[in-house]
């Protein structure tokens, strides 16, 4: 079996029963060296020093209603908000002098009629902050919105795929939405120049290890340049509040695969796996992942951007909690890198 992990880091690639292997072998000295593996090649590119981006949730509405969300359209418990763009340029200031040199604009899905909005936003951070990757994560749209905010200054966009198969896509989502269309998002994306990131949640309600497999091979070929894997983690007034949490082993087992078939790719420790267990986030950087984005939110929205469950966003989750991440990192040998952290391929 350690063998399939040799073969994976020189030939940054496995079949299917291969791949289905590593995800579900029960030996434990395999899954150590794969973790072993994927965190030297990590250190290979990124030494020990780990990316931060700065969160910003600018806003919960959200015109989707997507099954799994704490802020999806139907759920009428969440407080709506929206900040002004005072907030959101005071949100990057202070964070500017705390460090960050990338600015996250994270949000609930809008109509095309707010893209100007934002494209405004988008052009103010980069008049103001040359210096800043701006990376935008606000779903799906047309080729002429993503267009539109990239030529105001934005460089990088996330949208995760969530799964690739298409029925289990298709249990996860309302019938308005489609994984095709999800897809074509993405290659848009990629064609204007966007650094994407796409990624899924790990342990959603009905996925099974093919459903992994064939999200490990769309990735090795659509090759983003980040790569965001979260535990799937109930949110109580969704229709599938009921359902079990993802587990930290199997998020840390793909991260390490992805490593190891994307050697340079951005691959954050989320904050989805430090809201299972307090050391999920070092867990995650042992599996090899390099980036961390804590929150630079307002404290008084925070609790109403609830995707899920008891999702973590104080202590070393938050921008304020820098020097407890720092004394975290250092635990394990690792430290903050202070910048852009622009992809290695
Ligand atoms: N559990 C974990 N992750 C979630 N997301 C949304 N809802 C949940 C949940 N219940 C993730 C999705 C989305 C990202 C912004 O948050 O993967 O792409």
């Amino acid at each position: 079996m350690k063998s399939l992990v040799d073969i994976l880091e020189t030939t940054n690639s496995l079949d299917g029963d291969q791949l289905a292997a590593l995800l579900t072998t029960r030996d434990i000295d395999v899954v150590d060296y794969l973790h072993r593996r994927a965190r030297t090649v990590a250190q290979m590119h990124y030494g020990t020093g780990i990316y931060v981006r700065g969160l910003i949730e600018l806003t919960n509405i959200c015109r989707n209603d997507c099954l799994y969300c704490g802020i999806r359209r139907s759920n009428t418990h969440v407080e709506r908000y929206s900040l002004t763009v005072d907030q959101v340029m005071a949100c990057c200031e202070h964070g500017y002098r705390l460090g960050f040199r990338t600015f996250v604009l994270q949000g609930g899905e809008w109509g095309d009629e707010r893209a100007a909005w934002i494209a405004d936003i988008v052009a103010e951070m980069r008049h103001r902050w040359p210096d800043c990757a701006i990376t935008l994560s606000l779903g799906e749209h047309s080729r002429e919105v993503y267009a539109l905010w990239r030529d105001s200054g934005a460089d990088r966009y996330l949208l995760r795929h969530e799964t690739h198969n298409a029925a289990h896509y298709a249990q996860l989502h309302p019938a308005e939405m489609s994984r095709g269309h999800r897809l074509q998002c993405l290659r848009w994306l990629q064609e204007l120049g966007y650094q994407v990131g796409t990624g899924i949640m790990v342990g959603s309600p009905w996925q099974t290890v093919d459903h992994l497999v064939e999200d490990l091979q769309f990735i090795a070929s659509f090759r983003p340049a980040m790569v965001g894997l979260g535990p799937f983690i109930a949110q109580h007034d969704t229709p599938l509040g009921g359902h079990p949490n993802g587990t930290i082993d199997m998020t840390t087992r793909l991260y390490s695969i992805v490593r190891l078939m994307l050697p340079g790719a951005l691959i954050p420790s989320t904050t989805a796996l430090a809201t299972l267990a307090p050391e999920g986030r070092l867990q995650g950087i042992l599996a090899g992942a390099n980036v961390v984005m804590p929150n630079l939110s307002p404290g008084e929205i925070r609790a109403q951007y609830a995707l899920y469950d008891g999702k973590a966003h104080s202590g070393s989750e938050a921008a304020e909690g820098l020097r407890q991440l720092e004394a975290q990192l250092a635990t394990i040998g690792y430290h903050i890198d202070w910048s852009r952290g622009d992809c290695r391929f």
